[in-house]
């Protein structure tokens, strides 16, 4: 069924899980994340981003309402997060399209302008029952701003927090947007350090670059959400791409979308181990 995502991330705090945040596209990767959480016996959080809404045309309602649909008749719990909002417009529409997080995303913005921005955005999604997170110290890769070396300051992250009034933050300890290979090195000292010092969630971004022992480490050590966009792309390409190099390519994309789809569940019920401590 549809929640929340705030249901979701409390019972994984008490329960000293991960969430999986996975990154939606199109409606295959949405079936695919949700075919894998029911085979993993794990709730899942969808995530639609800016970036993704602008490529289905700057719409956001086609794409949420098959989202939705899905999401509710899932077998598992399932909840919707609008991902990476830069545009005040879009983040305003959040409310009533059936999310019920928001990722406002003002970590470019100089820190006196990220926490004036990102308070008058938690303060909007309190008076509209949304969860609301936000992000300190970038995250590299964005945009093609590659910036690895990128680390969040925990007494700057715990007063960030108390002056913003956000539900979770992002922090840079080590990973980086878009990465193909699990090359990044985690810096599980400082998320020791900013897990004691900040008292809501945190989530990690560019999670598909982290070596899976890793991330298994980072839930150990207090990270909560999870997110993993890339992972299900290099699964999804690499199937189209084998198959259509074959000769006699199918010509109906059913033949390449459905061996995709499946890529991308096996991938995320793989991962969806590695970030239970039960398994
Ligand atoms: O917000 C989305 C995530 O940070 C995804 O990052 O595509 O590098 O896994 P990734
Ligand atoms: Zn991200």
């Amino acid at each position: 069924p549809l929640v929340t995502t705030r249901e979701i991330i409390d019972s994984a705090r008490r329960d000293g899980a991960g969430v999986g945040a996975f990154n939606v596209i199109t409606l295959e990767h949405a079936e695919a994340i949700v075919m894998a959480a029911e085979s993993a016996g794990r709730p899942v959080i969808l995530q639609i981003s800016e970036n993704a809404v602008k490529f289905h045309f700057g719409l956001l309602r086609p794409i949420t309402m098959g989202v939705t649909e899905i999401a509710t008749r899932a077998r598992v719990p399932v909840s919707l997060h609008l991902d990476h909002v830069e545009d005040q417009e879009l983040l305003h529409q959040a409310a009533d399209a059936g999310f019920s997080s928001v990722m406002y995303d003002a970590s470019k913005k100089a820190y006196a302008d990220n926490v004036a921005d990102t308070r008058d955005a938690a303060r909007w999604a309190r008076d509209h029952g949304l969860w609301l997170e936000a992000e300190l110290g970038e995250i590299g890769g964005k945009n093609g701003a590659h910036a690895p070396g990128a680390r969040t300051d925990p007494d700057e992250a715990a007063a960030y927090v108390a002056e913003t009034g956000v539900d979770s933050l992002a922090v840079a300890i080590g990973s980086s947007h878009a990465m193909a290979v699990q090359t990044a090195d985690l810096d599980l000292d400082l998320l020791v350090r900013l897990r004691d010092r900040v008292p809501v969630p945190l989530v990690l971004h560019g999670s598909s670059g982290v070596p899976h022992d890793q991330l298994r480490s980072a839930v150990h050590h207090g990270m909560v959400k999870i997110n993993i966009g890339t992972a299900l792309n290099v699964a999804y390409t690499g199937t189209v791409r084998e198959i259509l190099s074959q000769p006699d390519a199918p010509i109906d994309p059913r033949k390449y979308l459905g061996p995709a789809r499946d890529a991308m569940a096996e991938t995320i019920t793989h991962l969806l181990g590695v970030l239970d401590p039960r398994q």
